[in-house]
């Protein structure tokens, strides 16, 4: 059995459209103008237990939407998820006990209480064994360094605290799958890291299923093996982020810096700009013409510093999303 799997997996919202002034509004109410937007077009998944997902895509691609489906927060308007076999909008207890979702950007820790007080109503709902809480508890609090905070009101504590708390809250009674969305959002990066051991670590210990989407490719690159990406609602890739990278590894970005301010039509004609900034500039070339060149440049420009790049991840995407928009 597949630990998520879903075929056709739709979602279109329906808004109201409200012209603007009292007329718009009387309108509105009379006579609603209704608006389609379909936010998930047909996704089909099949996912392993114990896999670990980036699920990626822009602004706008379905992402939260996909996961609030197969967290049975939302119902589809098309097609079927399954989670462990279950329909999630069902909400059975057999699978909310094993269900954990974690929103960046919405909490589910009471805001004028300590994180503990959560932890304890979370470690009731759950029923999780008392001795076991405790166990589980010191080992979140410990790996997460929270000791000296989970005594305080939540609205007291950073937004990189929080965050830990809300894992710890969603980790504690081990669910078998964990749905992140966004949960590095606007972190800094040595938390971002330590989120990332931490959930690392988490899967070693419970082998549990992860489908995380995060605007970081670097929590993507460390953590995920497979990722699926979407746009518009529909997947356009699903496999590693090596093969992606393969599939436009055939060039390189060479990045230099010039001694004084150039014009962007000297620098034209060596390869794709990728960027331009009058004292920097980033050209695309093929690889095998690199070299060559780069001896072009430096023969031309008023060239201070040098470097070539590897395509890199957000580039990959970047173009991905490019190729799928003609
Ligand atoms: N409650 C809603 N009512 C109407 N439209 C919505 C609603 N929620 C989301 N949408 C629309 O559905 C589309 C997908 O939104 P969704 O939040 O799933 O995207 P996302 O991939 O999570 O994006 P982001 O990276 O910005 O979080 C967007 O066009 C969005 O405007
Ligand atoms: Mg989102």
């Amino acid at each position: 059995m597949y630990a998520v799997e879903s075929q056709g997996l739709t979602k279109s919202y329906f808004t109201t459209q409200k012209q603007p002034g009292f007329g718009g509004a009387v309108k509105a109410l009379l006579k609603p103008d209704k608006k389609e937007v379909q936010a998930v077009k047909g996704i089909d998944l099949k996912i392993e237990p114990g896999e670990v997902i980036g699920f990626l895509g822009p602004n706008g691609a379905g992402k939260t939407t996909t996961l609030k489906m197969l967290s049975g927060i939302l119902h589809p308007t098309g097609g079927w998820c399954k989670v462990l076999g279950y329909t999630p909008t069902e909400r059975k207890p057999e699978l909310l006990r094993q269900l954990s979702l974690v929103m960046g950007n919405k909490q589910q820790l009471w805001w004028d209480l300590p994180a503990w007080d959560s932890f304890v109503v979370f470690r009731e709902l759950y029923e999780v064994p008392e001795a076991e809480f405790k166990k589980r508890v010191e080992y979140l609090i410990e790996a997460l360094d929270l000791k000296d905070k989970v005594h305080t009101q939540v609205r007291r504590l950073s937004l990189g605290e929080r965050m830990k708390c809300e894992l710890v809250a969603a980790l504690l009674y081990r669910p078998q799958i964990v749905f992140l969305d966004e949960p590095t959002l606007g972190l800094d990066v040595i938390s971002q890291q330590r989120i990332r051991e931490f959930l690392r670590e988490a899967h070693a210990q419970d082998n549990c299923t992860i489908l995380l989407t995060s605007h970081y490719m670097q929590d993507v690159q460390e953590l995920c093996k497979r990722t699926i990406v979407i746009d518009k609602g529909t997947v356009v890739y699903d496999g590693t982020l090596e093969a992606l990278s393969r599939k436009f590894s055939d060039s390189r970005t060479i990045v230099l810096t010039f001694s004084r301010e150039v014009e962007r039509a000297d620098a034209e004609g060596f390869g794709e700009i990728e960027a331009f900034e009058g004292t920097s500039v980033r050209i695309q070339v093929e690889k095998d013409r690199t070299p060559q060149v780069m001896a072009g440049l430096l023969q031309k420009l008023p060239v201070h510093d040098v470097s070539v790049e590897e395509v890199s991840v957000e580039e990959v995407i970047r173009r991905l999303f490019a190729e799928n928009a003609k």
